[in-house]
């Protein structure tokens, strides 16, 4: 392709009518095209304008499809906040840009089942991942363990050792080791059909397979029974650990040779964390690509892992070191920077406060504690000086995400609200990741209209929910008894007052 695309790179960046092009109007000028555009928080194409996902609201499961405020613009937030106003709402559909048609949906079971009833995989929260772009509001993509998009029937991805490229937009603090958040190519069936037969982004610090150098995370290649930082199958120490709370992370990959690149996706330039040959491993080169693609999971629907992703395209053919660098430049031009995740009445670090539950026949019941056991007593002014101190939360910064909040236990110093298997538990901190994520929650306006809904950090479509006066995180209609329909919006519903202690 000799310096063409060279030459349109650079074009693009000095040429003004083309500062707006989106990352695939780039590709495109490369020619290595999108045949795949991902993303719930902007069009990537300038002229884009149609859908960029679509949400599924709780009260009544009708949908909408939210667009871009202008052609290649931010996602309309608002139109979600409408839509979404006093219910829970589900992301079930990210739109492909390309025009393709390559839409990624619920992931349905495969070697690994999902956790709903039917084996598919939990769709993410519409909420969990608020996020400005230049200012303006939008949402990424919460993956919580048991989440998963997927479509098996893609148009246009490479197959067998076809040439393609791939970035994602990620937030670089969210993660976990288990196996394996994913966004790239891999299986039609669902199923692990050997080696080489996946090529896709993985970020997190898994250690079971390969690694970088420090203790992660990092970005490396899911190529199917391996995560590979280079040609060698265990460690390249040139990949490093990342701490970017907006992450780009990009791979390439084409016969025996693959690229890794990693960057800040706010600002600054890509770094090449591997450029080389195949692993040397036997069956990865040539690679057996199968060509469907994946969000959140592995190949065989592996579906232990969390992470957040903003936005993601694949591309036909081998992109140049020039076109990504102008990728990578829109990505930083679209101002991607963290916002408030809390709505609806505030709170203050530092206070002491009471929760009380407002379900009819409950309303003179708070959020307490008996032991390490998490339940809604009735708690009144003659009440003794224990279950007032067992009722009284102080609020802390989140320990898990400063952008929430965590509720430290009056009476026992230390010891926090956490979810364990979904119930609600008083937990000493022992200053794990674990424990310090699900010690957190994020407050938005009360489902039912009023109050406040306390939504768990680390499975945003989880909210504290008193059922049977013990204390849940649930979600709406999902397979757990405390996940019931009937009356979730009032049992999610608090009002946080002043504390008896
Ligand atoms: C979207 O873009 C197309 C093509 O440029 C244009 O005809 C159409 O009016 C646009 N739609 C909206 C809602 O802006
Ligand atoms: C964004 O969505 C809101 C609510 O649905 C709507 O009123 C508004 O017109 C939309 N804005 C644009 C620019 O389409």
């Amino acid at each position: 392709m000799s310096l063409r695309p060279r030459l349109l790179a650079l074009g693009l960046a000095s040429t003004s009518s083309m500062v707006s092009a989106g990352p695939c109007d780039i590709y495109k000028s490369g020619g290595t095209p999108c045949i795949a555009a991902h993303s719930t928080t902007r069009a990537l194409y300038n002229a884009y304008n149609g859908s960029l996902y679509q949400v599924k609201r709780g009260s009544d499961g009708a949908t909408t499809n939210i667009a871009p405020l202008s052609d290649g613009g931010v996602a309309n937030a608002t139109a979600q906040d409408t839509f979404c106003v006093d219910t829970t709402c589900l992301i079930t559909i990210i739109y492909d840009q390309s025009g393709r048609g390559n839409h990624l949906t619920q992931a349905p079971p495969g070697g690994f089942k999902g956790p709903e009833s039917n084996g598919y995989d939990n769709l993410a929260s519409a909420f969990g991942a608020p996020v400005s772009l230049n200012g303006q509001k939008a949402y990424g993509v919460f993956v919580s363990p048991g989440t998963g998009y997927r479509n098996n029937a893609v148009s246009g991805s490479a197959k067998g050792d076809a040439a393609e490229g791939m970035y994602a937009v990620l937030d670089g603090m969210h993660y976990n080791s288990a196996c394996c958040f994913d966004y790239g190519n891999a299986e039609t069936n669902n199923l692990d059909t050997g080696n080489g037969h996946m090529e896709a982004i993985y970020f997190g610090d898994s250690t079971h397979w390969g690694s970088g150098s420090g203790k992660g995370p990092w970005i490396m290649a899911d190529l199917e029974n391996g995560l590979f930082s280079g040609a060698n199958p265990k460690q390249n120490t040139g990949d490093p650990s990342v701490s970017y709370r907006f992450l780009t992370a990009l791979l390439k990959g084409g016969p025996n040779k693959w690229a890794m690149k990693g960057g800040n996706a706010a600002s600054g330039s890509l770094s090449t964390y591997y450029n080389g040959v195949r692993p040397r491993a036997s069956g990865y080169n040539p690679m057996k690509k199968e060509g469907a693609i994946i969000l959140g999971i592995g190949g065989d629907n592996s579906n232990g892992a969390q992470g957040t992703f903003y936005e993601g395209v694949m591309t036909s053919g081998y992109p140049s070191d020039a076109i990504e660098d102008s990728v990578q430049a829109n990505i930083v031009g679209a101002k991607y920077a963290t916002t408030s995740s809390t709505s609806g009445p505030g709170l203050t670090v530092g206070s002491d406060i009471s929760i009380r539950a407002t379900t009819p026949g409950s309303t003179d019941r708070y959020l307490a504690h008996t032991g390490s056991t998490l339940n809604i007593q009735a708690v009144s002014s003659p009440s003794t000086t224990a279950l007032k101190g067992q009722s009284t939360w102080t609020v802390r910064t989140g320990l898990g995400n400063g952008a929430c909040f965590s509720f430290e236990s009056k009476d026992t110093t230390g010891s926090y609200i956490r979810h364990n298997k979904f119930e609600l538990q008083l937990g000493a901190n022992d200053g794990s990741k674990i424990f310090k994520e699900d010690a957190t929650f994020c407050l938005q306006a009360g489902l039912s209209g009023r109050g406040s809904s306390i939504r768990s950090w680390s499975y945003p479509t989880r909210y504290i929910r008193h059922y049977e006066n013990k204390g849940y995180v649930a979600s709406n209609s999902g397979v757990h008894m405390f996940d019931s329909a009937t009356s979730f919006n009032s049992d999610v519903t608090w009002v946080i007052g002043s504390s008896f202690a």
